[in-house]
């Protein structure tokens, strides 16, 4: 049970590419923290799409959260999605109702800087492609001195995804990566070393289906989607539950185990570009620490956690 009250919640925005697990962070934060507003952002798939998805799960949740849309290409080259694990409008599987509200704005990054200069302490989960943040820091270099910190989903300290080293968010848009990984701002960084951990089951969906909410059978649909594409991509029923795991460092820490480590982003190597470059070493060489990197979660109570949080939306 958790006995968190209103005044523990952190502040959030969250920056996102609704994506399934983006939508599971959303609801998940709804429960545990307070969501300022959301930012969208091209990333799993179109702008258009990410931002359409983001304002149906507002509207699932009843929340009355201000979505505003963001950028819809990286800073250097072409828009990359990821039709074939979400599906090409970004959360295939699923049928939500067509939202009936709008946009607030279509100025992500203003509204990134303004809020964070209306209220203190504001963190910024960010759980697709680092365009919006990195507009935002680029317009105002400041920003890093008046929030509480970044907390990214992606990148990696072990294996890639959307290639053998590199995760998709940061491989989405490198440059934009590159300029919030050198920001200095308060970096925490869950990669897929530690997403991985954290997955999905049949067990699960039937647990999500029995409680028999509208909002629980959207989280068991999402979960069996997902289940169907990795069962065709690495023949097995179970997904990485990725996105919520940057909010989880926020609300739960004591459930994430996390050590500061220098990490640079990889922009030019011919197999390697888009690659969270990680500093291991133990020597006194080891360069200063830039990031808190997520090692390992109590996945089990994690999990329980996410159950609890469908039951209260
Ligand atoms: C990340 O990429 C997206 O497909 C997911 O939503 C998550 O943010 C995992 O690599
Ligand atoms: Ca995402």
């Amino acid at each position: 049970m958790d006995e968190r009250t209103p005044e523990d919640k952190r502040k959030l925005i969250i920056d996102c590419d609704p994506g399934h697990d983006d939508a599971v962070a959303i609801l998940f934060a709804h429960v545990y923290a307070d969501v300022l507003g959301i930012t969208t952002v091209s990333g799993n798939a179109p702008l258009e799409s990410t931002t359409r998805n983001a304002l149906a799960v507002i509207e699932l949740l009843d929340a009355d959260t201000p979505v505003h849309s963001g950028a819809s290409a990286p800073l250097a080259g072409q828009a990359i999605h990821a039709a074939g694990v979400h599906g090409a409008g970004g959360l295939g599987g699923v049928d939500l109702p067509a939202p009936s509200r709008a946009v607030a704005s279509t100025d992500a990054v203003q509204f990134l800087l303004e809020a964070t200069r209306a209220q203190a302490e504001v963190w910024i989960v960010a759980i697709g492609p680092l365009t919006n943040i990195a507009l935002a820091l680029q317009e105002d270099p400041t920003l890093t001195e008046r929030i509480a910190g970044i907390s990214i989903m992606g990148g990696s300290a072990t294996v890639g995804n959307a290639t053998r080293v590199a995760e998709f968010n940061i491989w989405a848009d490198p440059e934009a990566a590159d300029v919030v990984f050198r920001s200095g701002a308060k970096l925490r960084m869950a990669g897929l070393n530690l997403t991985h951990q954290f997955t999905t089951s049949d067990e699960l969906v039937e647990q999500l289906r029995e409680i028999g909410s509208t909002k629980s059978t959207f989280v068991a649909a999402l979960f069996d989607f997902m289940h169907g594409r990795m069962e065709e991509l690495i023949g097995k029923r179970r997904s990485a539950l990725h996105d919520p795991c940057a909010v989880l460092t926020l609300t739960h820490p004591e459930l994430i185990v996390s050590e500061p480590r220098a990490v640079v982003v990889e922009l030019d190597g011919t197999h390697t570009r888009g690659m969270t470059v990680v500093d291991e070493r133990v020597t006194r060489r080891r360069d200063p620490a830039n990031v808190e990197v997520a090692y390992s979660i109590d996945a089990d109570r994690a999990m329980a956690l996410v159950v609890d949080s469908v039951r209260k939306t």
